[in-house]
């Protein structure tokens, strides 16, 4: 028997600050299941920051710890994952997504809104750079081809988080409809 839109994970992809983990856990809400975050399992795991573990161990190490997590969360189910916006890069991650069931969604937006939600957050490693908007448009160019390989796309600007959950849990019923 097929799985629920309420047992089915849901993989939520799309560039840093496109508001993956907020949307997440609005999704979460509606469809009354369990929400989780990628970097946050990340940081549990190894714990230290992100940040950190970029500094001392590099992005390759990152990416590893990054698919092994990835890979033990999609051993469960019901569950709203907001990925971080690397995952997208191994396509072991996309097999390991698509393993488990689940549904990929990206949270489109175009690069203004990203920075305007990123900037200022010291956080993110990749763009400590000296031209960070620059780093940016080049990381969402060069990405957007892989993100746009998810199962549903949703345009995210203007939106609250809120309203851009209840788009995804609408076109969740269109997908699998009667569930
Ligand atoms: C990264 C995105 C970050 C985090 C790390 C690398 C990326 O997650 O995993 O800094 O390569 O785009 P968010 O998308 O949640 O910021």
């Amino acid at each position: 028997m097929q799985n629920t839109p309420h047992q089915r994970n849901i993989f939520l992809v799309g560039f840093m600050g496109a508001g993956k983990s907020s949307v997440g856990k609005a999704l979460a809400k509606i469809l009354g299941i369990r929400f989780l975050d990628l970097d946050d399992a990340v940081e549990k795991e190894l714990k230290i920051p992100i940040a950190e573990i970029f500094a001392r161990f590099g992005e390759e190490y990152f990416r590893d710890a990054e698919s092994a997590a990835l890979k033990s969360v999609s051993i469960h189910e019901a569950q709203v994952v907001a990925t971080g916006g690397g995952a997208a890069l191994r396509e072991e991650n996309w097999q390991a997504m698509r393993r488990s069931g689940g549904v990929t969604v990206y949270l489109r937006a175009p690069a203004e809104a990203l920075w305007n939600r990123v900037k200022g957050n010291q956080s993110r490693p990749l763009l400590r750079v000296e031209n960070p908007f620059e780093r940016l448009v080049e990381m969402l160019d060069s990405r957007i081809p892989l993100y746009e390989k998810a199962d549903i796309a949703v345009n995210t600007e203007g939106l609250a988080p809120e309203s851009v959950a209840s788009l995804i849990a609408r076109e969740l019923l269109d997908i699998y409809p009667g569930q």
